[in-house]
């Protein structure tokens, strides 16, 4: 993990793999305790709540040409890596993913020593995998095959 600091790419990619997975895209489901206003709308009490994340992560105010799979969004013209507000796969505010540091920390460490470990390709005669995958409380990819080669 000492490493991540000097590894600005590295963070760009799997900040956009996080942005494009999307893998919780509606949050948690919340419910107003009290009522609101928000936006000149006004929310009664007892009003569930369920935060649109797929809009967010998706939304070209913020990611311009968000169909676009582009890690380089995620640096500035110096090449640092840059925290993107509007970054929240896991969500935000006083009920945040209680898991977020811990799930960080497993994806950098997986994603580096994957590709430290392994040259990754499309097997011969196999296109591109689906990026629809399978959508339900969790967005999960549907199968597909990767031909892993074992680096020497
Ligand atoms: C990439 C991996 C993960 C993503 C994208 C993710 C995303 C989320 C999201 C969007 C929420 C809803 C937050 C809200 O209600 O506003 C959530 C809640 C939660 N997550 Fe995660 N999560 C991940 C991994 C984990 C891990 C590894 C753990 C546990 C070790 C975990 C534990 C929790 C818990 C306990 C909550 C409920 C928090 C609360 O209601 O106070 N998550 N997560």
């Amino acid at each position: 993990m000492a490493d991540q600091g000097h590894m600005p790419y590295t963070r760009a990619t799997i900040a956009e793999v996080q942005r494009v997975a999307d893998i919780v895209p509606l949050s948690l489901p919340h419910r107003t305790t009290a009522e609101l206003q928000l936006e000149g709308y006004v929310i009664p009490a007892g009003t569930m709540i369920i935060a649109n994340l797929t809009a967010i992560l998706n939304d070209p105010k913020h990611f311009p040409e968000p169909e676009k799979f582009r890690p380089e969004r995620h640096l500035d013209e110096r090449g640092d890596f840059v925290q993107n507000e509007a970054l929240i796969p896991f969500s935000i505010g006083r009920r945040v993913c209680l898991g977020e540091a811990l799930a960080r920390a497993e994806l950098f460490i997986f994603f580096t020593s994957i590709l430290q470990n392994f040259d990754i390709r499309l097997p011969d005669g196999v296109t591109d995998p689906s990026m629809h995958g399978n959508f339900g409380f969790v967005w999960m990819a549907n199968p597909y095959l990767l031909h892993c080669v074992a680096r020497q």
